[in-house]
């Protein structure tokens, strides 16, 4: 093209004033304009826990282990300093202990309570998080009382619940968490604990847990499948997005300080719904089925673990999700304090 007698050829081709690309043109500027954030401190950390002194990895769980007290603690602490702020217990109870009324549950010199004095003793400083429901307790292995035709009893069991809670909250709990999806628990355990004077006592609610296929690793590793039966009654249908929103009110009413979401992946449009809807903070749990997908193709050699680990659970962030429940806690802290990519 002549301009004035000057020969110039045009900067570029295309008149595009508008390149989003600018915005990503360097490391610098991509750190500038990240939207979201993903930290070791947005982690929590589930550990398991047996009798006995033994540590036994667990087969359905590649990369999980079943603690002894002692091993629990010493694994709490390398968390809690690579900067993971709390830790979630799931005990596996012997069968010689599980009963129908499942009442090893509130046992003061049970597996979890000496747990929780072990785990606030040694760091004092770490957020101990309680798993509130029956099924590793109850011989039925279902979260609730089931009546002798089957049913799964609501009230009756909501009752076991708050003496299960209020069991953890004296051995020294920060939170409880009840995962059971009974109707009404979170307002009777928020009543249970303020009686009995644990009004510092937070409850993170299981707000829509969906009867997922998802879970099929984690009662493996502790033996508490359904004896028979599913647990549709009282879990979430995975068809319904809605119906958590119905579910998140009642929690914010009945008094809960923080609601989850679980699973994570597979439900990030139930996690940007809740964000919208109500302003307590949201978990989300990327459960066992989700970790066991991601480390079984990893050791195939079919993915590459820390970048997919660190993008599963960045969209579990980018969707709402202020902390996220994730097996992978300790070892996304480990790679992100080595530099890891
Ligand atoms: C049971 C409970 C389950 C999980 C956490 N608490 C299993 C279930 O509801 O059957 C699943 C966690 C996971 O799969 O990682 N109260």
């Amino acid at each position: 093209m002549k301009h004035g007698g000057l020969s110039t050829s045009p900067p570029c081709p295309m008149n595009l004033p508008v390149r989003p690309r600018r915005n990503r043109k360097s490391p610098a500027i991509r750190d500038l304009v990240r939207e979201t954030g993903l930290t070791p401190g947005h982690l929590i950390y589930p550990l398991f826990l047996q009798e006995g002194g033994e540590n036994t990895p667990i087969e359905s769980l590649p990369g999980c282990v079943r603690w002894s007290i002692d091993g629990l603690v010493k694994e709490a602490g390398e968390a809690h300093a690579l900067g993971i702020p709390a830790v979630v217990i799931f005990p596996r109870i012997p069968d010689k202990l599980k009963t129908p009324d499942a009442r090893e549950c509130f046992n003061p010199k049970g597996l979890i309570p000496r747990a929780i004095k072990a785990l606030k003793k040694a760091h004092p400083g770490l957020t101990v998080i309680t798993d509130v429901a029956l099924d590793p307790y109850n011989s039925d292995g279902h979260d609730g009382l089931v009546a002798k035709d089957g049913r799964i009893l609501n009230d009756e069991t909501v009752e076991v619940l708050c003496r299960q809670a209020l069991c953890h909250a004296r051995a020294g709990a920060d939170v409880v968490a009840p995962s059971d999806m009974m109707d009404g628990r979170v307002a009777a355990l928020r009543a249970a604990l303020d009686r009995a004077g644990h009004d510092g006592v937070s409850i993170l609610s299981y707000t829509a847990k969906y009867a997922s296929a998802y879970y099929g690793p984690f009662r493996g590793a502790l033996d508490s499948a359904p004896k028979s039966g599913d647990k549709k009654t009282y879990q979430m249908d995975p068809a319904n997005a809605r119906e958590a929103v119905r579910e998140a009110r009642l929690d914010e009413a009945e008094g809960a300080d923080m609601l989850m979401v679980k699973p994570a992946g597979p439900y990030l449009d139930i996690i940007t719904r809740l964000r919208a809807a109500t302003p307590l903070p949201i978990a989300a749990y990327q459960v066992s089925g989700e970790y066991l997908m991601i480390k079984s193709a990893a050791a195939a050699g079919w993915l590459d673990e820390a970048k997919i680990i660190r993008e599963s659970l960045l969209g579990i962030r980018r969707a709402g999700a202020d902390m996220i429940l994730t097996y992978f806690a300790k070892q996304f802290a480990l790679d992100a304090a080595g530099g890891g990519s």
